[in-house]
């Protein structure tokens, strides 16, 4: 490997300092909970990390997730990884088309056999053998199961590919399923998986996951649906502004009211993050400007399994904790570019 193969050559060629990469790798490494001695090994490794191979395949989905991690903020960090990582094969953002592009990909996988990581968005449709969707005159379960069979890891990016998701919603009129259903049915080799949840999920999340496993070459602790525990261990409620309010029994009764404008909580109005789990209140939005409930809208629980079915946006929930659960809010701070 050449020096002007690394991930740091390739940010410097964008204009990005050495200064500013090394703050990326403390503010991701303090995303991650590492230790300072891990956060020093994070830089290490990011920084000669040659270009991975990465093939991301979009099936039933709304290029939602795609969106937004290109539309993040401009000329962030995080953008400028997914440029490095996903040259391979994307279908929304590589420039091949047609036999072009498929030939990429096929080269891509036989080139890095065993190694490469393969990251899906949109979930997979099974009517008629899948022929309701197709991508070079392949079903998406057909290209999905060609494309893991020689991976090292899958990563399933959005509730959809997660869960099924909004294709998946009742009455599912494509049979949709998700990655890990899939490996479940075993119609899909089994390898190891991480889900990515969220509708779209936070950008910061995704290369942070992508960040770490690219440095341990592991996964990381996951919880019962598969998601980093790193990023989806607390709900979006245990560190919401409006939490004091909802604790002090403040609420809003309409969109509207003297108590939404003077930031009460949502809870009356069918917020479900109490009981949604995902990093929107720590690591946030757009740059770390806001998130739903901060700009006046409940939770919609868009990163649970379901949650399309489970509906009711704006019905208040069954059962609701009598507070947060009393831990830090560790709010990373992001670095701007020089
Ligand atoms: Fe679109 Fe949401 Fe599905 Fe992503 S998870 S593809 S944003 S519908
Ligand atoms: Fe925030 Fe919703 Fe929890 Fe209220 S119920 S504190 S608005 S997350
Ligand atoms: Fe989704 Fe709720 Fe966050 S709707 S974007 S998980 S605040």
């Amino acid at each position: 490997m050449t020096k002007e193969n690394t991930l740091l050559s390739h940010l410097q060629t964008q204009g990005v300092s050495r200064r500013s990469f090394l703050k990326y790798c403390a503010v991701t490494a303090s995303m991650l909970g590492l230790v300072p001695q891990e956060a020093k090994l994070l830089a290490h490794t990011l920084a000669v990390l040659p270009k991975p191979t990465v093939i991301w395949l979009s099936f039933q989905e709304c290029t939602g997730c795609t969106e937004s991690l290109t539309r993040s903020y401009d000329n962030s960090i995080e953008n400028l990884i997914l440029n490095y990582i996903s040259l391979d094969y994307h279908h929304t953002l590589q420039v091949a088309s047609g036999f072009a592009a498929e030939h990429a990909r096929i080269q891509a996988m036989a080139n890095a056999s065993g190694q490469y990581v393969v990251m899906v968005d949109g979930s997979i449709p099974l009517l008629n053998g899948g022929a309701v969707s197709t991508i070079a005159g392949q079903s998406n379960l057909q290209m999905l199961r060609e494309t893991v069979a020689d991976a090292a890891l899958v990563i399933a990016v959005g509730t959809c590919a997660s869960f099924g998701g909004l294709p998946m919603a009742d009455p599912n009129p494509t049979q949709a399923v998700s990655v890990q259903e899939l490996m479940a049915r075993g119609e899909i080799a089994t390898k190891p998986i991480i889900n990515i949840s969220g509708c779209p999920p936070v950008p910061e999340v995704i290369t942070g996951v992508v960040a770490y496993y690219l440095s341990y070459l592991e996964v990381p602790a996951l919880d019962d649906y598969g998601r980093p525990q790193i990023f989806y261990g607390k709900t979006v409620h245990n560190c919401c502004s409006r939490l004091g309010h909802y604790e002090a029994g403040e609420f809003a009764q309409s969109f509207d009211d003297e108590g939404a404008r003077n930031g009460h909580c949502l809870y009356l109005l069918g917020c479900k993050g109490p009981t949604t789990f995902n990093a929107c209140t720590t690591v946030k939005w757009n740059g770390q400007t806001s998130y739903p409930m901060h700009s006046g809208h409940g939770c919609l629980g868009c990163a649970e399994p379901n949650f399309w079915d489970n509906g009711s946006f704006y019905s208040v929930l069954n059962s609701a904790p009598a507070s947060g659960d009393g831990s830090t809010c560790t709010v990373p701070v992001i670095p701007t570019l020089p």
